[in-house]
């Protein structure tokens, strides 16, 4: 079977793919410089998939030793995770955001490019989208480029940079453009749990749920929405592994130039709907309170998941009553 190198930074998308991959018999060699993440991980990975990975602490911006992993393993494709992704932190401090994001980025096409690497899967974003100029639902050829912070900034440069090297080198290059990850493997062996404060709304969910946080801030409730709070399209964060899996097993088979395809579930939930269902799974209220919007809050994001059923063969299949039921079962065993 190929070997994959697996490029990570944030456990959280990456455990969940790299488990995919190996139940389909994969090698794998996976990088991370654990900034955010644990290396018990990889244990649980272990568990699942009852497989060894070849793991090394390598920090993708440290140009030398990744060039070392090339050198060393033979690599036929890479998924590309290593990125930081906290809106508020990139507005603070943006030249840590062009350093992970792209500068990493561009080191490790350096070594792709020197070892003849031609196939990759980038987790792109839905934010690469140009809100200003264009109402969604987005398709793939919608605009793209009105980025309101840094984080968003480096999604778009790298998109352009891999249409670069795509037209330069001939690569297969598939972007994903996904947006609202959540929920875990359903064992719970692996789920979202940030070494930081969590930004985004399931993972701050689960520390209220489990007592660690005493509550949940709402970011907003005076939204044009049936219960005035913000919604979003979520997708089960075991359907993106396996859309991760099928563009990969498409840079291998054919190909595919530079493209991108959203990874959405067309379906909506607001921030209150979300912490009824959290309710619901563990029996208990979960106390929150109203604040005001955030300020990079976008108003509006939707996008069309044609191509991901046509090309990739994928529609995302795990529902929200699913997905909590296992955390229902996981939580009472
Ligand atoms: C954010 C980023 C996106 C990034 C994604 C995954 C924006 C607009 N987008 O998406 O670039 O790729 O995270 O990391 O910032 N909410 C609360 N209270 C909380 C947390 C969230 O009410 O404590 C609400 C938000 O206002 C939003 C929804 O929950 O309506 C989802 O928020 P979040 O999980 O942060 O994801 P996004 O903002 O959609």
């Amino acid at each position: 079977m190929p070997t994959i190198l697996v490029t990570w930074w944030c456990w959280f998308i990456w455990s969940h793919t790299a488990v995919a991959l190996l139940e389909d018999g994969y090698d794998l060699v996976i990088v991370d410089n654990l900034s955010n993440s644990e290396i018990w991980v990889l244990d649980s990975i272990d568990e699942l998939s009852w497989k060894p990975v070849v793991y090394d602490s390598v920090d993708i911006r440290d140009e030398e030793w990744l060039s070392s992993i090339f050198s060393t393993h033979s690599i036929h494709a890479v998924i590309h995770f290593a990125w930081i992704k906290a809106v508020w932190e990139s507005c603070e401090f943006p030249f840590r955001y062009y350093d992970n994001n792209i500068v990493g980025t561009i080191n490790l096409l350096k070594a792709m490019d020197r070892y003849q690497v031609k196939k990759l899967i980038f987790s792109s974003s839905a934010t690469v989208y140009d809100s200003l100029s264009q109402k969604s639902p987005y398709s793939e050829q919608s605009l793209t480029g009105y980025c309101t912070n840094p984080y968003w900034t480096t999604k778009f440069v790298i998109e352009q940079l891999l249409r670069d090297i795509w037209m330069r080198r001939g690569s297969d290059i598939i972007a994903l453009r996904y947006f609202n990850p959540i929920w875990a493997h359903p064992s719970w062996l692996i789920w979202e749990n940030p070494q930081w404060v969590p930004n985004n709304i399931f993972p701050y969910l689960m520390k209220v749920a489990s007592g660690e946080y005493d509550e949940f801030t709402i970011f907003g409730d005076d939204y044009d929405t049936p219960d005035g709070t913000w919604i979003r399209d979520y997708i089960h964060v075991v359907d993106l592994a396996n859309a991760h899996l099928a563009a990969l097993k498409k840079v291998l088979s054919s190909k595919t130039w530079f493209t991108s395809v959203n990874i959405w579930t067309w379906t909506w939930t607001s921030v209150l709907e979300m912490i009824q269902i959290v309710q619901k799974c563990i029996g208990a209220e979960i106390p929150y309170k109203v604040w005001a919007r955030r300020p990079w809050d976008i108003s509006e994001s939707v996008a069309s998941v044609a191509k991901a059923k046509s090309y990739l063969d994928r529609e995302s299949k795990l529902s929200v009553k699913e997905a909590a039921q296992d955390w229902r079962n996981y939580l009472q065993a």
